[in-house]
């Protein structure tokens, strides 16, 4: 079966990188513009035909699986209040997703073993794995381009972007060969490798379709860089008895997990808004002239 239907979205990790802001708020809760960062994860995977999302929370983490809830009491205020508009926002966000399903993942184990727990909720078939850390903004959604990938190639595909040489050792690297437009036959794959260890600069980010046979490999699966249970490490085992396939995907995409690069969301994010976008310009071109 070639069909995906559901999506796996981590979110029990610390988000350390952010805090203070994430101690009482989860990360992907943090807004880029006028929307959680988790929002605009869920919609591309609606864009992509997903029809459930598999959320693995924490504790916490009750805001996300609430951002898309129905809000009863939110509804009928806009509405005795004439807030048209505001009332039809709120309700795009509740009807974006209907079937939407919480995992717990008891201790931050690390994202194989954040993906592991989602095992008897999602069953034997093909999956997606989006974290909310990659905002990636492209025209088709990048999920959407893989959804292709894996109907062509029929094995697990995931999205990779070449890096700087001096910044292999932040991702999960594959060495591949060529097999398709931008598509590469996984022949190796490591996690945060040193430089010298690789010869490689195609780096993992956060989009996999993967297929069921991964929990098996999953189950197997050893602590390893940072003592977490490395999703990068179960797909090095799966690939020798299935073939896996890195997708160099069409769009940019945003490191939204660091500050550095969830400004650049933000500010990427604020300029193709169409309410704000205009002004927004206008007043970063003052900016730089000041600057300059
Ligand atoms: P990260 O390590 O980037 O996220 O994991 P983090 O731990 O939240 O952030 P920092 O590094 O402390 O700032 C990548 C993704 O995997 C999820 C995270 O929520 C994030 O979406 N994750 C990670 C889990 O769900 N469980 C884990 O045990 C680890």
């Amino acid at each position: 079966m070639y069909h995906v239907r559901k999506a796996v979205l981590p979110v029990a990790g610390l988000g350390t990188r952010f805090l203070p802001a994430t101690k009482a708020i989860p990360k992907e809760m943090l807004t880029v513009v006028d929307r959680p960062t988790i929002q605009y994860i869920v919609e591309e995977a609606v864009a992509s035909g997903v029809r459930q999302v598999v959320l693995v929370t924490a504790a916490g983490k009750e805001a996300i699986a609430n951002h898309f809830d129905y809000s009863y009491e939110l509804e009928a205020y806009l509405q005795a209040k004439g807030k048209r508009d505001l009332l039809e926002e709120v309700q795009r966000v509740t009807s974006l997703i209907e079937d939407i399903v919480t995992v717990r993942q008891k201790k931050p184990l690390g994202l194989g073993h954040a993906v592991y727990v989602t095992r008897h909720v999602v069953g034997r078939e093909p999956f997606a794995v989006l974290l909310g850390d990659d905002l990636v903004d492209a025209e088709p959604p990048c999920l959407k381009q893989m959804l292709q990938v894996f109907s062509e190639f029929k094995g697990p595909v995931l999205a990779v972007q070449r890096v700087p040489k001096e910044e292999v050792h932040r991702y999960g690297i594959v060495v591949g060969e060529k097999v398709g437009d931008r598509v590469y036959r996984v022949r190796d794959l490591r996690e945060k490798p040193r430089p010298e260890e690789v010869d490689s600069d195609l780096a993992i980010i956060g989009r996999y379709i993967l297929i069921p046979e991964i929990y098996d490999y999953l189950a197997q699966t050893k602590p390893g860089v940072g003592g977490e249970i490395q999703l990068t490490d179960a797909l090095a085992a799966l690939k020798d008895d299935h073939p896996v396939y890195a997708y160099e995907f069409e769009g940019t995409r945003y490191d939204a997990g660091d500050k550095f690069g969830f400004m650049q969301a933000v500010i990427t994010f604020a300029l193709k808004h169409p309410e704000l976008g205009p002004r927004f310009r206008q007043y970063l071109k003052e900016l730089s002239q000041k600057l300059s």
